[in-house]
């Protein structure tokens, strides 16, 4: 929480913002006081409001941009500001990479300790909009309400859209999001429209009460478009309805599926879905190779960004065709399966079992032979006795979750002693941790960020290590 800023202290003029902290605010330093500024960007001088005090750290908003920073545009989605999806709109797209590539550096010299000199140029993403895969919206009865909603008369509660940040149980509508290609915002309008003028009840998110309460909409590079939408207490008559109505009126769907959910949380890992018209999946596609998506799969949610992120992977690999290669936290198998045509032989691990049934599907479908998948927690899987019985990596990947990969793991690639890791990562500062550890036997060759995530303050980043 934070201690309060007594009223007199509360506002300071022209404040100079000199970078950018992890998670997107704005640095400002004044007599040794370190500040961060929602939505200001390095370059601004602002006015700000203080919000509240913490260790030797305040925190807080812009009143007034006195001078714009050179990097400042105007950001063009009307929803910015409220919305928590793409919090950097605000600054251009060369300055967002300058402060991830920037970011990537700080961490991996400052807690890896890394030699950063020969860091390669950061990859942008060709898209920065329209750029991801997957949404999910929310419905609610408790729509948040924006400055200009508070000045009409005319107040429907309800909404369809995104959380507010900070707030589980406010959801600001969404007329038009810039993030998934159509027809991810005419299905997501349309759903609104049809329940609006059928009664059909928004969920409640702190009653829990409602009929309505997601809409998955997932679409892929192959054009297929999947739909999941996801109910609470709704009547088997809604279900029907509702469901007809999205058919009739987006007869190309490949997929339209959906749940009934009355648990406490969104989560649809543990849920029954069920298949209203077409498959229970779509098909991805990368290289020539299908990948199957099911409503529960991981799939990268930028596609075409994957694509790069993949081959700069292999890349780093340096594969022949004669390697052993391990891909730790597989996933759906993706790079395992992409990087499996230039190996001998590829073995993936990862947590859920599930997602390692859809990454033998994808070897399957894709017609490759060399792949081996397991399933369990990396730290219980990776041992010693698992390398001396499926063979001793030439090469290792590994693309952990943003915590990093836990210490007995580590400790098993520092006995196992593979001659190449190449580590992708979507947090740089355990990433950077990590290396830390590996360094006591492995040199780091090459780092490239890629940006995923336009308009957020996320960056992937690949390293390749080789034994000293
Ligand atoms: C960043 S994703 C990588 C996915 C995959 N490489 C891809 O590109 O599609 C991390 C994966 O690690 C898995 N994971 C998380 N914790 C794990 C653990 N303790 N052991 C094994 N896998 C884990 C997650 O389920 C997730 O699939």
């Amino acid at each position: 929480m934070g201690k309060r800023i007594p009223q007199d202290k509360k506002f300071v003029a022209d404040i100079e913002i000199i970078d950018i902290a992890e998670e997107g605010r704005g640095v400002a330093k004044r007599d040794e006081l370190v500040m961060f500024i929602e939505k200001a960007i390095p370059g601004d001088i602002v006015d700000v409001e203080l919000l509240r005090k913490k260790k030797n750290l305040v925190e807080g908003k812009v009143t007034a941009v006195k001078s714009p920073s050179p990097h400042r545009v105007e950001p063009f989605c009307p929803h910015f500001g409220v919305c928590g999806g793409c919090k950097w709109q605000h600054m251009n797209y060369d300055a967002q990479l300058l402060f991830k590539a920037k970011y990537v550096d700080n961490v991996l010299s400052r807690i890896g300790k890394v030699d950063t000199s020969s860091m390669e140029p950061i990859l942008g993403s060709e898209e920065t909009a329209y750029y991801r895969n997957k949404l999910e919206y929310t419905f609610s009865n408790k729509r948040w309400l924006t400055n200009k909603d508070e000045e009409t008369a005319d107040r429907d509660m309800n909404a369809l859209g995104f959380h507010v940040p900070g707030r589980f149980d406010k959801i600001l509508d969404i007329d038009h999001c810039f993030l998934q290609a159509d027809p991810s915002n005419d299905i997501r309008n349309s759903i609104r429209e049809f329940a609006t003028n059928h009664g059909i009840s928004f969920y409640d998110l702190r009653a829990h009460e409602g009929a309505l309460r997601n809409v998955i909409i997932r679409t892929a590079s192959t054009g297929e478009v999947m739909v999941i939408v996801v109910f609470a207490y709704p009547t088997l008559e809604q279900i029907d309805q509702l469901m007809e109505f999205v058919n009739s009126k987006f007869p190309n769907l490949a997929s339209l599926l959906y749940i009934v959910n009355q648990k406490r949380n969104d989560t649809i890992f543990d849920q029954e879905i069920e298949v209203f018209s077409g498959r229970d999946f779509i098909y991805e596609e990368m290289e020539g190779l299908k990948f199957k998506v099911g409503p529960k799969s991981f799939y990268q949610t930028n596609s075409a960004q994957a694509y790069e992120l993949y081959k700069i992977t292999r890349d780093f690999a340096g594969l022949t065709g004669n390697e052993v290669v391990y891909d730790l936290y597989t996933g759906a198998g993706t790079i395992a399966n992409f990087v499996a045509r230039h190996a001998k032989q590829v073995v993936g691990i990862e947590y859920v079992p599930s997602a390692i049934e859809d990454a033998k599907i994808n070897s399957e479908i894709n017609d490759v032979k060399n792949t081996k998948f397991y399933a369990g927690d990396m730290k219980d899987v990776l041992t010693v006795s698992f390398v001396e019985e499926h063979g001793k990596p030439d090469v290792i990947i590994t693309d952990p979750p943003r915590a990093g990969m836990h210490g007995d793991v580590i400790k098993c690639l520092l006995e196992v002693e593979a001659p190449k890791i190449v580590y992708v990562s979507c947090n740089a500062a355990t990433q950077a941790r990590d290396l830390e550890l590996l360094s006591e036997k492995y040199k780091v060759d090459r780092i490239k960020p890629v940006d995923m995530f336009p308009h957020t303050q996320h960056v992937e980043n690949v390293v390749l290590l080789s034994r000293k």
